[in-house]
């Protein structure tokens, strides 16, 4: 199998395990579940549980039951995050992943409750892990009780105000201030960086990697994560909305300072592969390997949608 063979057979075992998770369209929940369902189930690369699971196998990990809950989590967290980036108070966004957006289709108030559902929702279906170990026959249960919780920590600080809510802060401040790249790599970091950490830093924490090995994925995916919001502007600019799955130049309308903008396309596309760079030669640098891995690291940064 080659790699997009690959990629495509995994994308698919991606919505199965999501299926796996989502809540049932029922009771006096039914419409918010609905217009939560439809934006999780609405397509999307899922490289983020993408990567927990690479990672997981990069690290030898060897119970997937305990990983399936926080990939499920870290994409519902991601979607929410889409969810309310769309919001009219936000990017006021009309298109998502090839359709109309949650808000548009649902009204403002439940793509809102959407978005607090699947935020919450995610953290419901990370906790199951407990569940696989309370009835699994493993030996090492305190172990096991222990990663949980520690992914369960950086799940939850990467998703918050030092993490990616953080950066959508930043996002919606207006600045006129100096030092307007440091401020846009701050908040590229946290945006889009720390759910791209947690992801992978989530993968190696629950295989048993060591701090140090933490440590040093938690650097690779800033490195990804940041490449990759570099290439999300560049796109904004130079794909279609067919390609993509949602309105390209968005970041003219509202404004904002990007990579292209402060630096222009041709130096924004060389950052994208100077920091994917660094991205690649520190992940050389781990005792083990995982050749999908890392194509799938290349393929994020040197994506067309
Ligand atoms: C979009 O993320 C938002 C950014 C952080 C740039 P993705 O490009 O991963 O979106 P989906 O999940 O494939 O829709
Ligand atoms: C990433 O920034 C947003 C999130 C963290 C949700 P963008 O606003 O550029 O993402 P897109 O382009 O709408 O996907
Ligand atoms: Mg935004
Ligand atoms: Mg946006
Ligand atoms: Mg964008």
């Amino acid at each position: 199998m080659n790699f997009d063979q690959e990629l495509k057979q995994k994308t698919a075992e991606m919505e199965e395990l999501l299926k796996k998770f989502i809540p049932s369209e029922e009771g006096c929940q039914k419409t918010v579940v609905e217009a939560m369902n439809y934006s999780l189930m609405a397509g999307g690369k899922r490289l983020r549980p993408m990567l927990m699971s690479e990672t997981y196998q990069l690290f030898e990990g060897q119970n997937y039951a305990l990983l399936e809950p926080f990939m499920a989590a870290i994409e519902m967290i991601h979607t929410y995050s889409l969810v309310h980036d769309d919001l009219p108070a936000m990017d006021n966004d009309e298109y998502r992943r090839g359709r109309k957006t949650t808000h548009v289709v649902y009204g403002e108030a439940m793509g809102i409750l959407a978005g607090d559902g699947l935020l919450n929702f995610a953290f419901e279906t990370a906790v199951k892990a407990f569940d696989v170990i309370a009835s699994s026959e493993e030996a090492n249960k305190a172990a096991d009780y222990e990663r949980i919780s520690k992914a369960l920590r950086v799940l939850s600080l990467k998703a918050g105000i030092y993490g990616m809510i953080g950066g959508q802060v930043i996002d919606m401040e207006e600045y006129k201030g100096k030092r307007q790249l440091e401020r846009l790599n701050l908040m590229y970091q946290l945006k889009t960086g720390a759910l791209i950490e947690a992801s992978m830093m989530i993968g190696a924490i629950l295989a048993g990697a060591n701090k140090e090995e933490i440590e040093k994925i938690q650097q690779i995916a800033g490195a990804v994560g940041l490449a990759f919001q570099i290439q999300d502007d560049i796109l904004d600019v130079t794909s279609t909305q067919e390609v993509l799955g949602k309105p390209i130049h968005s970041d003219e309308k509202n404004e904002k300072t990007t990579y292209v903008t402060l630096i222009g396309l041709s130096k924004a596309k060389e950052e994208v592969v100077r920091i994917s760079n660094l991205a690649t030669t520190a992940y050389k640098t781990l005792p083990f390997q995982n050749e999908f891995l890392e194509r799938l690291i290349n393929m994020l940064i040197s994506r067309d949608k």
